[in-house]
Formats: structure tokens, C-alpha cells, sequence
């Protein structure tokens, strides 16, 4: 609107520039074709013109490998949209998996004016709280990587009902039926020692978190589905953690020794800790025992591709970041956006 105006009266632009300053409601609510200015109006002159745009994003732990993939992917692809015109000032701060802690964090986002908020929750039971907290201050809320439950549990039915807020993920299920699935596709199914059962260990990860509770429901009933006999050897909670995968593993290994058949975990970074206590016990994937993950992080395929891992399944950190920044850009161009965004997970065997 006001754009092509201005590029005509710079000294005026750089007077408005300064008065409005940036990232402002107004400037936010431009239509999107502004965003792409011609390439003639690149100049200093246009960029002291540019829209900066204030995007928090809270990450429920830095410290998880995972999580640690898709905010770096985050940020470089939303540094990657830049324009002369358009600017991302963003900002990404650590819940220290502390509710508390997240929850001070958005009350910060909310009273710096953010544009848009990207929030990883440290616990979906708050997820209520924090949509009304960030969009009564109208300020479009994406919600990334846990799933607080609206369309599967109908305690929660209706919290993403609202038009400024929405969830972008991967459906948990497809992950726990896709490692299942690696179990079936072995020769053995998974009896390893032919005693007509499968005997595992699940090494689960944040018990609150919807992904935890489906992959480890889904993986299982993948197996008893194609009426694959199932035993439960140790079923416990290992935080995503690989310290705790390890300990876990290694605790099940000399309780259970050549009884466990696959040991199920719900995230990689488990895996690799089972992997090492597999190692140190003498055991071989493969041979004498099955190790699946979820999340495909580098190191994991290339221990599927060589064998010292059965199976894993892509968390798509890539698809599920750059989803999040699509849909918070909609956001911010004042553009509808949907309440659920799915991005499909993809099977490594
Ligand atoms: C899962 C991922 C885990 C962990 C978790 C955090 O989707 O598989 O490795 O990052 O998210 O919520």
C-alpha cells in the first residue's frame, strides 16, 4: 500500500521507518504481495524500509538431540525467508523442561510484543493456559512437537478450536505401528529363541508426552494385530535421555539375559544408550537380539545401514520446522490458518 509511495519520497520512508519502528501490529497485517518487493527496490535505501517481524520461539529442552535438530532448523529456515523488505528477529529460549520456567518465558514473549509465538511445551496438560495467555494478548500461537490431545482425548476436545492458534507435529501412532512393523518384516518376527512369543523391553520417554504413550501402545499392538504372541519383560521411563536408555538396558539385560528378544525404544537417543549396554553385555543385533528407535537421527541410520541398529523411523525435523515457519508466516500475513498440521513419519529398516 504504502510501499510503492514511499520508494518514490525515500527521505519521507526513512522519516516513517523511524516513526513506526518495527515489526508493528500495522506493518504485520500488510498483504502478503508486499512482502515481495521487485528487485529494483533492494537498495539501502528500501532495507531501512524493511518489516521486522518479532518471533518467539520456546523450546520445552534444549538439551535433547531431537528438539536440538529442529530449532536449528527452525531458525536457518526462517533466516532463509528473508527479503529486504521482510526481517525475522527471532528468539529462542530453554524451558529447562520446567513449566514454570516456560511458562515465565511466554510472559516475557508476550509483554516484548512478539509478532508470532512458536511454543514446544514442556507439559501439554498446560496447554490451555498458555493459548489463553498468548492469544488474549493476540499474538497467532503454533503449537510444535507435543501434542496437547485435542482430537484423541475428549477431556481436551476443542482446546485448538480457535482460529489463531494451531499444532504441528507427526502422528505418534504411525511411528509406533512403523516400528512394530520392522518386527514383523523380520524372518523370525521377533522370536528370536522360536518359544512362540516375542519377549521385549519398552524404554519409554516423557510418560506426559503423547508421543511416548502412543509409540510405546502402537508398536506393541502392531505385533499382537498380526496375531504375534507378545511378552512384556520391563516396560520404564527413560526422559528421551541416552544415560537413562543405557541404564534401563543395561539393568533389563542382567535381570533378563537371553530372554530379551527387542527392546523397543520410543526416541533414538534411548536407542544409542541401549545400544552401548547391548554391546557391553555381549550381545549382538541382529543375531541374538532387535534394537528399534524413532526419530532417524544420523548416527542411528547409519547403525541401521550397518547393522548394530534394526530399525528407526524418520522424525521429519525438517518437514515439521519448516511447516512451523510457513504456517506462522500465514500467521503474520494475517492469513486463515488450520488448526492441525501432520507431517508424516517414514520407516529405516
Ligand atoms: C519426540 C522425539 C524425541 C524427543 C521428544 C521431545 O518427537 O522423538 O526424541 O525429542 O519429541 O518432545
Amino acid at each position: 500500500m504504502k510501499k510503492k509511495l514511499l520508494s518514490a519520497l525515500l527521505c519521507v520512508a526513512m522519516v516513517a521507518s523511524l516513526v513506526i519502528g518495527c515489526g508493528s501490529k500495522e506493518e504485520a497485517a500488510a498483504p502478503a504481495e508486499e512482502a515481495a518487493a521487485p528487485a529494483e527496490e533492494a537498495t539501502e535505501e528500501a532495507s531501512a524500509d524493511a518489516t521486522t517481524y518479532k518471533v518467539g520461539v520456546a523450546i520445552y529442552q534444549f538439551d535433547d538431540n531431537f528438539m536440538t535438530l529442529y530449532r536449528n532448523e527452525l531458525e536457518s529456515y526462517m533466516k532463509s525467508l528473508e527479503t529486504d523488505t521482510v526481517k525475522y528477529d527471532i528468539t529462542i529460549v530453554d524451558g529447562k523442561n520446567d513449566m514454570a520456567t516456560q511458562t515465565d518465558q511466554i510472559n516475557t514473549f508476550i509483554t516484548q510484543g512478539m509478532d508470532v509465538i512458536i511454543c514446544n511445551l514442556v507439559q501439554t496438560s498446560s496447554a490451555e493456559t498458555i493459548i489463553d495467555a498468548v492469544v488474549g494478548a493476540d499474538i497467532p500461537l503454533v503449537l510444535i512437537n507435543r501434542e496437547p490431545l485435542g482430537d484423541t482425548d475428549e477431556s481436551y476436545a476443542g482446546i485448538l478450536d480457535n482460529p489463531y492458534v494451531c499444532y504441528v507435529g507427526a502422528d505418534a501412532r504411525q511411528s509406533g505401528t512403523f516400528q512394530g512393523q520392522i518386527v514383523l518384516d523380520l524372518a523370525d518376527q521377533g522370536d528370536i529363541n522360536g518359544d512362540g512369543k516375542v519377549s521385549y523391553v519398552m524404554i519409554e520417554g516423557d510418560p506426559e508426552n503423547v508421543d511416548a504413550q502412543y509409540r510405546t501402545e502402537f508398536s506393541i499392538k502392531a505385533l499382537t494385530d498380526a496375531g504375534v504372541e507378545t511378552e512384556c519383560l520391563v516396560d520404564q521411563v527413560g526422559m528421551w535421555a541416552t544415560d537413562k536408555g543405557q541404564e534401563i538396558a543395561a539393568t533389563a539385560l542382567s535381570q533378563h539375559g537371553d530372554a530379551v528378544e527387542v527392546i523397543f525404544c520410543n526416541n533414538d537417543a534411548m536407542a544409542l544408550g541401549a545400544a552401548a549396554a547391548i554391546e557391553a553385555a555381549g550381545r549382538t543385533v541382529g543375531e541374538d537380539i532387535y534394537l528399534l528407535g524413532v526419530d532417524a537421527l544420523e548416527e542411528c541410520q547409519q547403525m541401521v545401514a550397518e547393522g548394530t541398529m534394526t530399525g528407526t523411523v524418520l522424525n521429519d525435523h525438517v518437514g515439521q520446522s519448516h511447516t512451523a515457519v510457513d504456517v506462522a508466516i500465514k500467521a503474520l500475513n494475517g492469513e486463515a490458518i488450520d488448526n492441525y498440521y501432520w507431517v508424516d513419519y517414514v520407516m529405516i529398516k
